[in-house]
């Protein structure tokens, strides 16, 4: 007889329990166990339990290799899910022998399980095992599909269960949203339907509702949701702000119109990758030396501070041509401006010249910090509106969230479990298509919240998303390249780039060590079918087969396979946390972050009062909706994990759990950094403290 000793754990979320019935069977290389009820007097498997328990067997089993959880049904109780973390079984000889779960069982339903070294298809020779893992593809291909979204975006998941939501009938009553007499605010028919693995936990999804629910009840007793009117006075806009105001909402809210912020934001703001270095005035923008010789400072000109390298452009070419449409029963406005700045010897980023179109003439003046208070003002939020739509639409919803979703569900295609590139990218996966979905569901469907506040409605919101993922570059997903390419490896004061760099550096070294431990060579690169499988379908669903792309189809090296995973873990976590966390914070100033326009580009100088101004910001109505969308997203709901934070153990073997905790040190020692330096800025850039960057895109 033979002994072994059964440990299994339950998840820690509440209803993570259940009342069904368990059972195992322990599959060894030289046999398997009976089908073992696990069942103490009591209660077994409720919710945060560890439940230990022995199997007697007639013979060694040898090593062990899978474990398989049987639910059923337990006498009268209803089916309920269950959600377990691990099994662990002590053989007779002491090894302890870990199989990771971390999955929900819903129905009466099996679950195999391999035990937690991490192997390639090549390490495995047993047919059972490379049985065992094909079977799990097929499953989970059979499972999850690709889907299209809009034409020209990265695919997104289709599975059996899940539907988009029904358009809402008008002539029938329903319940549409949980206040009463606001429009849907969330659409649960959207998610509810996602499977188990994919949603928020309990925890997350009260979180999450919770955050969003006093504000928007709070809009609605105040009838600031209805009102179509345009703000009376700049200073109202502040009082709808919720909550606390943190340090930096309120520098914006005071700095906002300064030149001197308009360019600090551009470094350290919420949309940090647009700026490039000006080497050229392009013809498009007819800036010459007598219109801004004013501001470059004595004794120099434009053609000195060119070749200096201090003059930098943000262009907008990219909204070039989207139609606006109609909010709230009036004409909305769109622009794609260019913004010319110049780094001055006082070492700030200043703004010298504004034009509201690509297209220079007569009725599109070049606006100059010279011009009349409100000129100046109005073309700089012209700007601040191109803005949102680079950051929001672009460099946060296409570049992290739409990308990541499809780096997620070609993992879950294409790698097991025991794979070392599932262990590794799991974690930088967790609920990102749940808040995907949510978005699909409240921000991107039609009559949805982005359709009701953004002058460019839904269908130019996507365009402007279409046209970027048609432009990016492989090679400009390597940040330390990214920023060369740009021409700004060397402007002082970016701290954006100072942290992304050193996030980048511990992530690249901590990837480093895991890849080079399960493929000593090239060759076992290259032969990884499996691995090829997965980078071939990002290929095909996220960047549609575009070869111009530079994303690759396979990869033959080491190297080639350290700077793809690089590039996936810092897109699902630091990438994101640079342009979301501070997103409430620098818009929440409406006149900073306009999401519409509601008069033309001014053709004219010398027309811009404060009262036209007011009357070109959005209304109330559509303020207060942007920012309920602002307020909910850009801070993480409970059940947060940090990056580097693994407490899901999908590596066992010595090496990688030493590179996890080396990871975490060097994460912490950045923190500290960066907390040091904060101390000493008006406005500390805290967005890239791996402290508060989570592990994957979860909000
Ligand atoms: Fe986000």
């Amino acid at each position: 007889m033979a002994t072994y000793k059964v440990r299994v754990a339950t998840g820690t979320d509440f209803l993570s329990g259940t009342m069904d019935s368990i059972s195992l069977i322990i599959v060894g290389t030289q046999g398997e166990s009976h089908k073992q009820l696990l069942n103490h007097f009591g209660r077994d498997f409720a919710t945060g339990a560890v439940d230990d328990y022995t199997v007697q067997c007639q013979q060694d089993l040898g090593d062990l290799i899978i474990v398989r959880l049987f639910k059923e049904r337990y006498s009268f109780f209803p089916k309920n899910p269950w959600y377990c973390n691990y099994v662990q079984v002590c053989v007779p000889n002491g090894r302890i022998y870990h199989f990771p779960a971390y999955q929900w069982m819903d129905g009466y339903e099996t679950l195999s399980l391999r035990e937690a070294t991490g192997k390639t298809a090549a390490d495995d020779t047993l047919p059972i095992l490379l049985e065992h893992r094909k079977e799990e593809l097929r499953a989970k291909q059979d499972f999850y599909h690709w889907r299209v979204f809009v034409p020209g975006l990265p695919n997104y998941v289709h599975i059996p269960s899940y539907r988009p939501p029904a358009r809402r009938n008008p002539n029938r009553p329903e319940w549409n949203g949980y206040i009463p007499g606001f429009p849907i605010l969330i659409n649960f028919k959207a998610t509810r339907f996602l499977d188990l693995n994919l949603r928020y936990s309990f925890t997350k999804t009260a979180a999450f509702f919770f955050r969003l629910s006093p504000m928007a009840l709070g809009f609605k007793l105040r009838g600031l949701v209805d009102s179509k009117r345009s703000w009376k006075k700049l200073k109202d806009i502040k009082k709808i702000f919720p909550g606390n105001k943190s340090v930096v909402f309120e520098y914006v809210a005071e700095h906002w119109a300064e030149d001197s912020f308009f360019g600090y934001q551009y470094l350290n703001g919420i949309n940090p990758g647009l700026l490039c270095r000006c080497t050229r005035i392009p013809d498009k923008f007819p800036v010459t030396d007598d219109m801004v010789a004013p501001f470059l400072g004595e004794g120099t000109c434009l053609q000195a501070e060119l070749e200096k390298g201090n003059i930098y452009l943000a262009d907008y070419r990219i909204l070039e041509g989207i139609p606006a449409v109609e909010l709230n029963g009036q004409k909305q406005y769109h622009c794609a401006p260019l913004c010319l700045l110049h780094f001055g010897r006082e070492g700030n980023l200043l703004p010298i010249a504004i034009q509201l179109s690509q297209t220079p003439g007569p009725n599109c003046p070049i606006f100059l910090p010279s011009d009349s208070e409100w000129d100046w003002l109005l073309a700089k939020t012209w700007v601040r509106y191109a803005e949102f739509y680079c950051h929001e639409g672009i460099s946060h919803l296409l570049e992290t969230h739409l990308i990541a979703e499809a780096f997620c569900l070609a993992l879950l295609r294409q790698l097991p479990m025991c794979h070392p590139l599932y262990k590794l990218l799991i974690p930088h996966t967790r609920y990102t298509i749940q808040i995907n979905s949510i978005g699909r569901a409240v921000l991107l469907n039609e009559g949805g919240l982005s359709a009701r506040s953004m002058s460019l409605g839904l269908s130019g919101f996507a365009e402007a998303m279409v046209r970027a993922l048609s432009e990016i570059k492989y090679e400009n997903l390597y940040l330390p390249d990214d920023f060369v390419r740009r021409g700004v490896q060397d402007l002082p004061g970016y701290y954006y780039r100072e942290d992304s760099l050193a996030v980048w550096d511990a992530l690249e070294r901590y990837v480093t060590e895991i890849i080079t431990y399960y493929y000593p060579c090239d060759a076992a690169v290259e032969g990884d079918l499996e691995l090829q499988s997965w980078v071939q379908e990002i290929f095909k669903e996220c960047l549609l087969g575009r070869e111009s792309s530079g994303f690759p189809t396979c990869l033959r090296t080491v190297p080639e396979l350290i700077r793809y995973v690089t590039i996936v873990i810092y897109t699902c976590s630091a990438k994101h946390a640079a342009v979301n966390t501070g997103q409430l914070e620098f818009t929440a100033w409406m006149p900073n972050f306009p999401s519409s326009m509601r008069n033309p580009p001014i053709q004219a100088k010398g027309l811009t009062t404060l009262e036209t101004f007011l009357d070109t910001l959005p209304d109330i109505k559509t303020t207060c909706i942007i920012l309920l969308v602002l307020w909910t997203l850009s801070r993480e709901p409970d059940d947060k994990r940090p990056l580097g934070h693994f407490p899901d153990i999908h590596f066992v073997e010595e090496a990688p759990r030493r590179s996890i905790e080396t990871l975490r040190q060097r994460l912490a020692q950045i923190s500290h950094n960066i907390r040091q330096r904060n101390k000493c800025l008006p406005i500390p850039y805290y967005y890239l403290d791996p402290m508060l960057i989570e592990n994957s895109i979860s909000i």
